[in-house]
C-alpha cells in the first residue's frame, strides 16, 4: 500500500483527481469504479474543472458505481444515481450508455448482482476503483461481517451506517435499511484502487485498513492484499497512521 497523508481535504481531493486524470490521459477508454458520499465530492469538482479547463475527455470512459440503496428510483434525490448525475456526470462528457450503477429497483436483487458483475467483466474489468471508507471500515456497502462477500449482493446496512448516512435525510427512519453493493472480490479485481478518507472520525477505520489484521470485521483491511492500492487521507483521518509511523 502507498499511503499519502495530505494537509487538508482539498489537497486529498487534488491528489485523487490527479490520479484519475492521469489514468484517463494514459488510457482514454478506462473503466472507472466510482464512489458516492461526501468524501469524493471535491475530487469530482476538480475533475469537472480539469474537463472544463483543459478538456479532460471522458467520451470513451466507462464507469461502474459501487452501490445503490434498495427501493430507490434513480430520480429520487437521495439515490446514488441522482448523486452521481448531479455531482459529476452532468458536468462531463461521459456517454450515458457508458454509466452503470446497480439497480436498487430490480425485482430480483441477486439476479441484478450477477448481471452487474457480468457487465464489469464484459467491459474488461475496472482499471481504477475509487473508494471511500465508513467509520466501521466498510468499503462500498460491505459492512463488517463474519465473512467477505465476494460478488455484487444485497446488504443489510449497519446501525452505524444508517446513523452516519442520516445526515443526508430528514431523519434516521428515512434511511433505507438495505442496499446493493459490489462485493469484495469485485473490488479486489480492480487493477488499481484509491481509498480516500477525510476527518478524525475516519482515523480508526483508516488505521485498521492499513495496519489492522485482515478480517471481514474491518472490510477495508482486505486491501492490504491488493497489489496496487493508494490510500490518500487528510491529516485528521491519517492521525493514527502518523502515530504508528513514529513508534
Ligand atoms: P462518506 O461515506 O464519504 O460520506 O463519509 C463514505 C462511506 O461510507 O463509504
Amino acid at each position: 500500500m502507498r499511503v499519502i497523508v495530505t494537509n487538508s481535504y482539498d489537497e486529498m481531493s487534488k491528489e485523487a483527481a490527479k490520479i484519475v486524470a492521469g489514468q484517463i490521459y494514459l488510457k482514454p477508454d478506462s473503466v472507472l469504479g466510482l464512489a458516492t458520499g461526501s468524501t469524493p465530492l471535491q475530487m469530482y469538482k476538480k475533475l469537472i474543472a480539469v474537463h472544463e479547463m483543459v478538456g479532460l475527455d471522458f467520451s470513451q470512459v466507462t464507469s461502474f458505481n459501487l452501490d445503490e440503496y434498495i427501493g430507490m428510483s434513480p430520480d429520487n434525490p437521495q439515490s446514488y444515481h441522482y448523486f452521481m448525475k448531479h455531482n459529476f456526470f452532468d458536468f462531463i462528457n461521459i456517454k450515458p450508455e457508458n454509466i452503470f450503477i446497480p439497480d436498487g429497483m430490480a425485482k430480483d436483487i441477486d439476479a441484478e448482482g450477477r448481471r452487474y458483475d457480468a457487465l464489469i467483466e464484459e467491459k474488461g474489468g475496472i482499471d481504477l476503483q475509487i473508494l471511500g471508507i465508513g467509520r466501521n471500515a466498510h468499503i462500498g456497502f460491505n459492512e463488517p461481517d463474519i465473512k467477505f462477500e465476494a460478488t455484487t449482493h444485497k446488504v443489510k446496512l449497519d446501525d452505524e451506517t444508517i446513523e452516519a448516512n442520516s445526515r443526508f435525510f430528514e431523519n434516521e427512519s428515512e434511511v433505507p435499511r438495505y442496499a446493493i453493493s459490489m462485493g469484495i472480490k469485485t473490488i479486489m479485481l480492480a487493477k488499481k484502487v484509491v481509498l480516500l478518507a477525510s476527518g478524525s472520525n475516519k482515523a480508526e477505520a483508516v488505521y485498521n485498513a492499513v495496519y489492522g489484521s485482515i478480517s471481514p470485521s474491518a472490510p477495508a483491511s482486505i486491501l492490504q492484499l491488493h497489489r496496487d492500492v493508494t490510500v490518500i487521507v487528510d491529516k485528521e483521518a491519517g492521525a493514527l497512521l502518523q502515530k504508528h509511523a513514529q513508534q
